[in-house]
C-alpha cells in the first residue's frame, strides 16, 4: 500500500522540474497519467552519446511508474477527453510557461468549473504573478536569481565566474516543494472538501533554499568585507581537502568538532587551514577518513557519480535499483529515498512508451466504446 493510493494525477509536465515532482508522487502510490503532446515531450529525445535502446536514461528515471496518454489539446475532441479525465482526477500539475494552459482554455478557473475539488499545481520559473511571470525558465534561472550561483563561484574564487551547481537543484528542489504543497492540499481537501491552486516558482524556492541570504540582507557588510573578516579569524574548516590519492570533505566549522580535529592532528591551536591541508595531504583518503571518523569529525570521500553505486553503505540502503524497460532492458536508477515504515515507496513500472496507455485510459478508465476510441484515433487526436 502506498501513502497516496487512490489519488489520480493528471500530469501535464515536461523536461525535469514537473516530471521529478510527479515521479515522487507516483512512487508514493499515486496513479500518474502523463498527458503528452502527440509528438512526445522534449526529454524523450536522447543525446546520441547516452541513448540506451533509443531511450533517454534521464527521461526513463524522471518518468518511471507513470502512464502515457498522448492527446492533441488543440482539438475539441482532445479537450473533451481531457475534461472527462479531469472529472475523475484529484490533481492537475503543469509546468508550461505561465498563460499556456489559459490559452488552451484549461486554466485553473476553467478546470475548477468542471471539477470544483481539483487541486491545481502550476509550476514555473517566476510564478504566476509579478512583472517577470511570463518569462520562460530552466534550472539555471533559479540558481542565478537566488544568489546561490554567485555565492558558489565567489566561495571558489572571488575573482572567478559564478558557478552553476551540477545536475539541476533549480528544478528538483522546487519540484519537491510542489510535492509538499500537493500533499498539504490533499490533507486540506480531506478535511474540508475544498480544492485549491498551488503556485510554485523556481526563483521563490531557490531563495528559500538559500539561508545565508539573511546575512547579506541584514548585516550591512559587503560579501568582500565579510570574506576578509572571516579569513582573519579562522574558526574551523568546512570544505574539501586534497589527500594523497583523492579528495575528502571535512566538516569542522567551529567549537567542539573543531577541537576534535585539532586533537586528531596533534595541534593545540590552528590559525589557518595550511596545517590541516598539510596533514591530510600526506595521508591516503582511507587513513584520513578512518582517523577523522574515529575522532568524531564529519568527513566523506568525494565520489565520482559512477563510484557511488559501489559504496557498501549505499548498497546496504538499496540506494540503486534496477528497473526493466521494454526497449532499454535493465536500467539502474536511484531508489525512492524516503523509508516510510508502513507505506514504503515503490517502483512498479518503467517509464511508459509514448502513448502506451492511450487505449487503456480512454476505454477502461473513461468507458469510451472501442468504436469511439477508433474514431478518435482516425481523427489523429492521439497523434
Ligand atoms: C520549459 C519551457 C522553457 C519550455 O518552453 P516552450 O517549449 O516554449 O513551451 P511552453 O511551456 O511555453 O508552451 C508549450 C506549448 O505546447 C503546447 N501544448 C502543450 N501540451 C499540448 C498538447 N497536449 N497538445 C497540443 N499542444 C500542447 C502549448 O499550447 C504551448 O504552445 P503555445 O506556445 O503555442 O501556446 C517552458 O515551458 C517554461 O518556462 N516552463 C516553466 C519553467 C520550467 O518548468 N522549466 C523547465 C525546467 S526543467
Amino acid at each position: 500500500m502506498g501513502i497516496l493510493d487512490g489519488v489520480r494525477i493528471l500530469d501535464m509536465t515536461h523536461v525535469w522540474f514537473g516530471p521529478y515532482a510527479t515521479m515522487q508522487l507516483a512512487s508514493m502510490g499515486a496513479e500518474v497519467i502523463k498527458v503528452e503532446v502527440p509528438w512526445g515531450e522534449m526529454m524523450r529525445i536522447p543525446r546520441p552519446d547516452t541513448a540506451i535502446g533509443g531511450q533517454n536514461p534521464i527521461f526513463m528515471y524522471l518518468n518511471r511508474n507513470k502512464k502515457s496518454l498522448t492527446l492533441n489539446l488543440r482539438s475539441e475532441e482532445g479537450k473533451k477527453v481531457y475534461l472527462d479525465l479531469l472529472k475523475v482526477s484529484d490533481v492537475v500539475i503543469q509546468n508550461f510557461s505561465p498563460g499556456t494552459m489559459e490559452r488552451m482554455g484549461l486554466g485553473y478557473e476553467a478546470l475548477k468549473s468542471v471539477n470544483p475539488k481539483i487541486i491545481y499545481a502550476a509550476l514555473s520559473g517566476y510564478g504566476q504573478t509579478g512583472p517577470w511571470a511570463p518569462r520562460r525558465s530552466f534550472d539555471i534561472v533559479g540558481q542565478a536569481m537566488s544568489g546561490i550561483m554567485y555565492q558558489t563561484g565567489y566561495q571558489e574564487d572571488p575573482n572567478g565566474p559564478p558557478i552553476r551547481t551540477a545536475d539541476a537543484p533549480g528544478d528538483l528542489t522546487p519540484a519537491l516543494w510542489a510535492v509538499i504543497g500537493i500533499m498539504g492540499a490533499l490533507m486540506h481537501r480531506e478535511k474540508t472538501g475544498e480544492g485549491q491552486m498551488i503556485d510554485v516558482s523556481q526563483v521563490d524556492v531557490m531563495m528559500a533554499q538559500c539561508p545565508s541570504i539573511v546575512t547579506y540582507t541584514n548585516v550591512s557588510r559587503t560579501r568582500e568585507e565579510l570574506r576578509e573578516l572571516q579569513q582573519r579569524s579562522f574558526t574551523g574548516l568546512y570544505g574539501r581537502v586534497k589527500a594523497k590519492d583523492g579528495w575528502v570533505v571535512v566538516g569542522a566549522p567551529r567549537g567542539n568538532i573543531f577541537d576534535r580535529l585539532k586533537k586528531i592532528i596533534g595541534l593545540e591551536e590552528i590559525e589557518s587551514r595550511e596545517p590541516i591541508d598539510e596533514w591530510v595531504g600526506h595521508r591516503p583518503v582511507k587513513e584520513v577518513l578512518e582517523m577523522f571518523e574515529e575522532g568524531g569529525v564529519p568527513c566523506a570521500p568525494v565520489l565520482k557519480p559512477e563510484e557511488v553505486e559501489d559504496n557498501p553503505h549505499v548498497q546496504a540502503r538499496n540506494g540503486i535499483i534496477v528497473v526493466d524497460h521494454s526497449k532499454a532492458g535493465p536500467i539502474k536508477q536511484p531508489n525512492f529515498p524516503v523509508k516510510l515504515e508502513k507505506t514504503p515507496g515503490v517502483v512498479t513500472a518503467p517509464s511508459p512508451l509514448l502513448g502506451e496507455h492511450n487505449e487503456e485510459i480512454v476505454t477502461k478508465l473513461l468507458g469510451y466504446s472501442n468504436e469511439e476510441y477508433e474514431a478518435l484515433k482516425e481523427k489523429h487526436i492521439f497523434g
